[in-house]
């Protein structure tokens, strides 16, 4: 029996077990996934309950998944570049934690919206942790160059120069994005702007938007958010964070049953539940 498992606080709105369980089933593979409300203080215990109990894994979400990295016995590359863990693998009692929401989101936008991403000039609204996450995986893709704009200028110039040594990354504040994204290709909404149930808001103004542009959003809920609308309307190609999610999953379960994910049913279990 394969165990795996969701671990954050709270809990009970994640759809990972939803989208797992479905997967599971479509394999064959006999097991659970299930949701585990883990609180900060208790965080530790439930890393090592990991070992105890025989799980397979684990994915952590929020708040968890900086502070669990010092309870891992190994640290993925990908879990180093982002400094942060969404996946933990339980290799006989050896717990390696991975970061799959970077490289799940580049796999989604290059099967959904731009096939190559080597050479694109990418802006990146926000510099939270999921900004952090997209894009150490969009450097390994060979942009041209990644512009990040963030309501504090400060924070986007600190996550550029962290950066700075694996691509031309740089910093601005939202203020200031007028005339800077008349070159762009790819623009991307890390922020929650816009998210359920704040929905009429945007973190941007439309007339910034061009019809050459790819226009993606972390957000999934919901599926179109107010910057995706205006964008299509605009005639860009859009991009939604559903994607991301799936994908997500799709690496974590790979990791832990070493088969191909159903990606498909994945997502349409995902949508078929939030409709
Ligand atoms: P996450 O892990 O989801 O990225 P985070 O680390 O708290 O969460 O980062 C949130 C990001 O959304 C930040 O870039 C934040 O901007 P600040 O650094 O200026 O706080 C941005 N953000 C949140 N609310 C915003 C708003 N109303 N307008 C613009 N940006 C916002």
């Amino acid at each position: 029996e394969l165990l795996l498992g969701v671990m954050g606080d709270p809990i009970a709105q994640s759809k990972s077990p939803l989208m797992h369980g479905v997967a599971l089933q479509a394999l064959g593979i006999p097991g659970a996934y299930v949701p585990l409300h883990v609180t900060p203080d208790k965080l530790g215990d439930a890393i090592q309950a990991i070992r105890t109990l025989g799980f397979r894994g684990v994915n952590v979400t929020i708040p968890h998944k900086v502070a669990v990295m010092e309870y891992l016995d190994r640290l993925d590359e990908s879990a180093v570049a982002v400094g942060a863990v969404n996946t933990i693998v339980n290799d006989e009692g050896r717990l390696t934690g991975y970061n799959t929401d970077g490289i799940g989101y580049v796999r989604s936008l290059k099967a959904e919206a731009i096939s190559e991403l080597s050479g694109a000039r990418i802006l990146v609204i926000g510099a939270g942790g999921a900004a952090r996450g997209i894009i150490a995986a969009l450097l390994r893709e060979n942009p041209a160059s990644i512009l990040i704009a963030n309501r504090t200028r400060d924070k986007a110039q600190e996550l550029a120069e962290q950066c700075r040594d694996k691509g031309r990354v740089s910093g601005i504040s939202l203020d200031e994005m007028p005339g800077k994204t008349e070159d762009v290709d790819v623009l991307i909404n890390t922020t929650s702007v816009g998210m359920y149930p704040h929905m009429e808001a945007s973190p941007l103004d439309p007339l910034l938007l061009h019809e050459r542009m790819v226009v993606s959003d972390l957000i999934y809920n919901p599926l179109h958010t107010r910057l995706l609308l205006e964008a299509q309307e605009r005639g860009c190609t859009i991009h939604g964070g559903l994607g991301m999610f799936v994908y997500q999953g799709a690496y974590a379960l790979e990791y832990w049953t070493g088969r191909p994910a159903p990606v498909e049913l994945m997502r349409q279990t995902i949508l078929d539940s939030l409709s």
